[in-house]
């Protein structure tokens, strides 16, 4: 049955190329970007969101799924605003509009960057809703260099997957029958990377330190088609599952490597 899905980040890359997906799929879907979708919105904004919230409100009753993607990697205290802020703002946004969904999704884009190292405080900070202090602390990183700077993207990647699986077994999504779950892309090649993959020093950084031994970086419709997947009716009871499609990557020891599990409870009798 054709569904009303809202795509965040819909002018390029995943974004778009989820929103092609689902389109053709026989969906209807409202793109949300700064520019080059459907409904032009500063994600980092609260009037902007809300006015693009009220907007899909005027001419959609509810709505079935909802893809927060769009992100930045900027080494600055804008990719904690943009892909944790934002994504978290967007959702809480549109959650009345959800709820009258009978089969209602969520997907966000985060990132292998969630498994790299990190700055554990930063995320701590983000958990905890400290908008002001995370920032604060994001922006003095960022004035130690792009190296240290990087903290604000692998933490709000970080802290994303992490929310996801807060929020998903509550009664606020599971009580609800909101199934929600992330994808963690590897090396994907979007406007994002494409400077970064033109150069063969540029790809075997990115490679070296995300390395993609199936296939090498991954298409955004590869992302797409898990994306779209997530926000079908058909997902009907996996939730708080962060999916990475990575070429490998998570299975690799700079990953999370073999074992997932950690040590086993041992069999009582
Ligand atoms: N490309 C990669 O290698 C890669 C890897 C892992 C995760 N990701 C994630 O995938 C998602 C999509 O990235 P992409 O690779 O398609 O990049 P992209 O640059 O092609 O697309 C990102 C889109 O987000 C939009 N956007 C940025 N800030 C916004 C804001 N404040 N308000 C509204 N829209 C805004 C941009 O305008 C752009 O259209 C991001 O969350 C990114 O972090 C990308």
């Amino acid at each position: 049955m054709a569904r009303t899905i809202v795509v965040t980040g819909a002018g390029s890359g995943i974004g778009k190329a989820t929103a092609e997906i689902l389109r053709a799929q026989g969906h209807t879907v409202i793109g949300l970007d700064l520019r080059g979708a459907d409904i032009e919105v500063d994600l980092t904004d609260a009037d902007s969101l809300q006015a693009a919230a009220r907007e899909i409100a005027a001419h959609h009753d509810s709505i079935d799924g909802i893809v927060a993607n769009a992100g930045v990697t900027t080494n600055s205290a804008l990719d904690l605003k943009v892909n944790y802020f934002g994504a978290i703002d967007t959702i809480e946004s549109l959650k009345d509009l959800l709820e009258k969904s009978s089969a209602p999704r969520v997907a966000i884009t985060a990132s292998a960057a969630s498994l790299q190292p990190t700055d554990p405080e930063l995320v701590a900070l983000l958990l905890a809703g400290k908008h002001d202090e995370a920032i604060a602390y994001g922006t003095k990183l960022s004035e130690a260099g792009p190296a240290v700077g990087y903290a604000n993207y692998s933490a709000s990647k970080r802290a994303i997957a992490t929310w996801v699986r807060r929020v998903a077994p509550t009664d606020d999504y599971a009580g609800k029958g909101i199934a929600i779950n992330a994808v963690g892309p590897g090396v994907v090649k979007t406007a994002m990377t494409e400077q970064l993959l033109s150069t063969e020093e540029g790809r075997a950084m990115a490679l070296g330190a995300m390395p993609a031994p199936l296939n090498g970086p991954v298409k955004a419709e590869g992302i797409g088609n898990v994306l779209a997947f997530l926000v079908s009716a058909e997902n009907a009871s996996m939730t708080g599952q962060v999916i990475y499609v990575d070429g490998g990557f998570d299975a690799l020891p700079q990953g999370r490597g073999e074992d997932l599990w950690h040590s086993p409870k041992h069999i009582d009798g």
